[in-house]
């Protein structure tokens, strides 16, 4: 373990002078984030905590495997996920919950999650469930028709299940369809959440739909499907929800949900902003080909390579601001050798912004070619996560009350 603990610090130094300082106004909500986000502010004004070297390291040993993100510092704020891993250690199960609003294609930023939350399934034997909000977009300024939220529901399950999920032990539902099993129970979460507290944790107005008013409620109930502990993998935007949820779920009988945040996958056009589906040429989407991946790395990635050859050849290339660099960092690059190198030979010049930005496309490309494999296979699979398998039947047979 000490060498987890010596990346660790290492990194952490990284992070923090690349992707976690920023400058000036931001705003994080789970529906927009703008300005750059200073996550150590976010922390704070979140009340979340960091994850330290020593829950890590604990992490790691509970789970009997590193994982890279975490090791690097993309996880890097949570919720009671020290009480998670004080029960586990005692033999407690927990399970675990995330979703997705199905807007339309899901892009690598909201993969992420999912391979992530796959792997905490298999460390830990646990169950997972899978929300998909149809509801919160068709309600949201995003708006497709419930109909075209039907449609992407679909398509993103395909995407969700090719991240390698165990169907006997995850659920994978669409609001709309499932509501009718669980709609008690978000009465009486909604019950417990005033308007004063929703206005100020959701900053909705006074010209929000009162459908999206009732959201919230609808996005906490999984986090109460067991009795036992939630953990909630996710990008830090979505934590307002976590927040109201600890406030309820004692009173209602069940333990407060605890949560594992993520930074956000830089936008390809500049490490200020989040990769966002609203704005494409800030996205690569699971279903890009490979020439529209190398197009779009070559055109659009912010480059933190200097004006010509000569200069760069000479000063080097600032890894703390070229989106190459940081999306092998947090993802693309998983052996921290290879990564050390490049950051190396980048910095020093050795290494041209064209060819950093190759062995991204390489990466990129080498994954999206295996997610698309597993893809096509999942479809035969949709219906054993949604209705058969052997979590899904017995969701479907389950009414909360
Ligand atoms: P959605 O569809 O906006 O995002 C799905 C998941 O992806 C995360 N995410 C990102 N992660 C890394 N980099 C990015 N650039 C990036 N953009 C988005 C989100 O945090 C999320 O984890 N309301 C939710 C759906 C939902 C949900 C949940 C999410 C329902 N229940 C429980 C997490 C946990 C939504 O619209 O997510």
């Amino acid at each position: 373990m000490g060498r987890v603990t010596k990346l660790l610090v290492k990194s952490e130094v990284k992070m923090d002078n690349t992707s976690g300082g920023g400058q000036g106004d931001f705003t994080v909500t789970p529906w927009k984030v703008t300005g750059q986000v200073d996550y150590q502010k976010l922390i704070k004004k979140f009340g979340t905590q960091p994850i330290d070297t020593k829950l890590v390291e604990r992490l790691f040993r509970d789970a009997g495997e590193e994982n890279h993100a975490v090791r690097r510092g993309v996880y890097y704020s949570h919720r009671d996920l020290d009480i998670v891993l004080n029960e586990y250690e005692q033999g407690k199960k927990f399970f675990l919950y995330t979703g997705r609003g199905p807007s339309g294609p899901m892009h690598l930023g909201h993969i992420i999650q999912f391979y992530f939350t796959s792997w905490l399934q298999r460390r830990f034997n646990a169950n997972v469930y899978i929300q998909l909000t149809d509801d919160e977009v068709f309600l949201s300024e995003r708006s497709p028709s419930l109909e075209t939220a039907g449609k992407w529901s679909y398509e993103n399950a395909l995407d969700i299940i090719a991240a390698g999920f165990d169907p006997d032990r995850t659920f994978i539902f669409r609001d709309t369809e499932y509501m009718g099993n669980v709609y008690k129970l978000a009465l009486k979460v909604a019950k417990k959440i005033n308007f004063s507290t929703a206005k100020a944790i959701f900053g909705f107005k006074g010209d929000s739909n009162i459908g999206f008013i009732f959201y919230p409620a609808v996005q906490v109930v999984p986090s109460l499907f067991e009795r036992n502990r939630c953990l909630i993998p996710c990008a830090i935007d979505q934590d307002p929800f976590w927040r109201v949820q600890r406030d309820i779920a004692e009173s209602l009988g069940f333990p407060k949900a605890a949560a594992i945040h993520s930074k956000f996958l830089p936008a390809l056009t500049g490490i200020t902003a989040k990769m966002s589906a609203s704005a494409a040429e800030t996205a690569i989407y699971l279903g890009d080909d490979e020439k529209m991946v190398r197009t779009k790395i070559m055109k659009n990635a912010f480059s933190g390579g200097q004006a010509t050859v000569e200069e760069h050849r000479r000063l080097g290339g600032n890894t703390d601001v070229d989106v190459p660099f940081q999306w092998l960092y947090m993802f693309f690059e998983p052996s921290d050798k290879r990564v050390e190198q490049i950051r190396s030979d980048y910095s020093s010049g050795r290494m041209l912004s064209g060819e950093i930005k190759s062995i991204l496309i390489d990466r990129v490309n080498g994954f999206l070619k295996e997610h698309r494999e597993r893809r096509a296979k999942a479809e035969k699979d949709v219906d054993k996560f949604m209705k058969t398998g052997k979590l899904a039947s017995r969701m479907m047979s389950t009414i909360y009350e």
